[in-house]
């Protein structure tokens, strides 16, 4: 059994949880095993990790130290979460994954692809998701549904410069290699986007039973 490996990325506000929710119970429905994760985080230890990313401090974080941060932390939720589940058989249903990184540190921050795609075959190996679900949404839409939720964290604080990499990043990964990504365009009514991810279902449940 191989499992099916599926992440959900974005920026902030897009509609990643939600929507893994709803995606997880159409798959539930279908006597799925689904494992339902997220990163930076997954694991107490990994969460730990995820606290000193997100929490602003005094002391700036180098950019190298972030990345690191990242991978240390997505290194222990595969060994403790994400092998074991497609092992398995399970769906994992992921909250961002290495394409956060590219996004983030890599657009975001300015960080050199070729150095994260080192990190990437270190941590991962030749392990890659094997579907991306890309939720795309003009910048301040995304910022404007973050900021109702209340106070903002370490990436958060960013500038619109910082998002509109992040953004154009992930349509520039997604448009690589269209076999492995959906862009679903999550600026509609929730309706909407669940109505595209429905039409979705079909193969990916097909994908699910190998
Ligand atoms: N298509 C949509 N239209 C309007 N509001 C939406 C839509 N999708 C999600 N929302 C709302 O926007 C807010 C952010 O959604 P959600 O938490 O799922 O985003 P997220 O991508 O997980 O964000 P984060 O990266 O910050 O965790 C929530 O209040 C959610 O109900
Ligand atoms: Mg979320």
């Amino acid at each position: 059994m191989t499992g099916l490996f599926i992440t959900l990325e974005g920026p902030e506000g897009a509609g990643k949880s939600t929507n893994r929710e709803y995606l997880a119970q159409r798959l539930h429905e279908q006597g799925l095993e689904v494992v339902l994760s997220r990163e930076p985080g997954g694991t107490p230890l990994a969460e730990r990790i995820r606290e000193l990313l997100l929490t602003p401090s005094e002391e700036a974080m180098a950019a190298d130290t972030e990345l690191l941060l990242v991978f240390a932390a997505r290194a222990q939720h595969l060994a403790a979460v994400i092998r074991p589940a497609l092992a398995r058989g399970a769906v994992v249903l992921c909250d961002r994954f290495t394409d956060a990184t590219y996004a983030y540190q890599g657009g975001g921050r300015g960080l050199d692809a070729a150095r994260i795609a080192e990190l990437e075959c270190f941590v991962q190996g030749a392990l890659r998701p094997d579907l991306t679900l890309v939720f795309d949404l003009p910048v301040e839409v995304g910022l404007s549904r973050a900021a109702a939720r209340g106070r903002l964290d370490r990436f958060e604080q960013e500038g619109r410069g910082f998002f509109e990499a992040v953004r154009q990043t992930y349509l520039r990964r997604a448009a690589a290699v269209p076999q492995r990504y959906r862009v679903v365009d999550a600026a509609q009514p929730l309706a909407q986007v669940q109505q595209a991810l429905d039409a979705l279902l079909p193969q990916i449940v097909e994908r699910a039973r190998g």
